[in-house]
């Protein structure tokens, strides 16, 4: 098997690609934007692995790269997803037409499969009503959802008018090693700066599913193998959900730091767009046969051990 990676320079794509190698040859193509060849650098003697530096929205050079490719692991996005209070069209350029292009050259290249990683983010705020895949209204709240959204409807599209099959999987948030943001990134940072205060945005109480980055790979590709319909959709998440303020207090535990004062900026979210609470129904991909390894406080622990490099 061929596999092409847009963004497997980054966090969640390299963890795919150390999946995707015991089963066949991987491309990755990434403009290494927060991506990072190190990353992959474990695989650069292998003959199996190929690293393109290309951008998603140069369609001719993508072209020319996905050829002979029997599926797509689509990765490639902007991972920042409060910067579009301050720039409006970023999800629509760096997420919404990235996909498109992606499935344009599929189209044009006569490949077959794309697997996409979408996220919660679709679901919008629901409060704590479990979503399961067939929800609705889906209703997002913030620039990133709507573009989540947007590109799952662009690939159920493709799939249906070009003879294509489409696996778009729902994460919970992901968290591990190369880890590029987040919560438990975000602490880590502001308590190397100053170990005596953490400003936490909101007031702590936002709860939602971790999830350790080598189960969302291998839930990618349990489904990939064992789900055959057209547009294959799964929520991908732990059983279980964790506040702000107890990853705050992990991270101290983890630095070995005391006396940590916690600031609180306040409101219950911690900034516009953000959903407070995430719930998953996960009946779905648990009567398939999967289920995470980590639950949320065991993965955001290994992550932030990882992060800190004691794993
Ligand atoms: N991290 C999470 O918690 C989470 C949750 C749900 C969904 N997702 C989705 O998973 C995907 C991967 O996220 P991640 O956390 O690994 O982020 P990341 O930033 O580490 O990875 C994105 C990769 O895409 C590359 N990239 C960005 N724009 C590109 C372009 N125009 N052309 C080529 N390459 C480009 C980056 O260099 C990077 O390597 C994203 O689509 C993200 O929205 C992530």
């Amino acid at each position: 098997m061929k596999y092409f990676i847009t963004g497997g320079a980054g966090f969640i794509g390299s963890h795919m690609v150390d999946e995707l190698i015991k089963e066949g040859e991987v491309t990755v193509f990434d403009n290494l934007t927060s991506g990072k060849t190190d990353y992959v650098a474990h695989h650069q003697e292998n003959d199996k692995f190929k690293f393109i530096k290309g951008d998603l929205g140069d369609l001719s050079h993508l072209k020319k790269a996905m050829k002979n490719y029997d599926a797509i692991f689509h990765f490639a996005a902007n991972p920042d997803i409060a910067r579009s209070m301050l720039e409006t069209d970023l999800d629509l350029r760096e997420g919404t037409l990235l996909t498109y292009n992606v499935l344009e050259t599929m189209r044009h290249n006569g490949v077959k499969k794309i697997i996409y990683s979408s996220g919660s983010g679709i679901y919008g705020d629901v409060g704590t009503t479990p979503t399961p895949e067939d929800f609705g209204p889906l209703l997002p709240i913030s620039m990133y959802g709507a573009s989540k959204l947007s590109c799952e409807g662009l690939i159920s599209a493709f799939c249906h008018m070009f003879d294509m099959q489409g696996y778009i999987f729902r994460f919970a948030n992901v968290v591990g090693k190369r880890q590029t943001h987040g919560v438990g990134y975000d602490f880590i940072h502001k308590l190397k700066e100053n170990p005596k205060e953490l400003t936490i945005l909101g007031d702590g109480t936002q709860s939602k599913s971790y999830i350790h980055v080598t189960d969302v790979a291998e839930a990618m590709l349990f489904v990939y193998k064992g789900s055959s319909d057209k547009v294959n959709v799964f929520n991908v998440a732990t059983d279980d959900y964790i506040d702000v303020t107890t990853i705050a207090k992990i991270v101290i535990e983890e630095m070995e730091l005391k006396d940590v004062r916690l600031h609180y900026t306040g409101g219950n979210r911690g900034w516009k767009g953000d959903v407070p609470k995430v719930r998953f129904d996960l009946d779905k991909i648990h009567r398939l046969g999967w289920r995470a390894k980590y639950n949320s406080t065991e993965a955001i622990r290994k992550s932030i051990r990882e992060m800190l490099e004691r794993e």
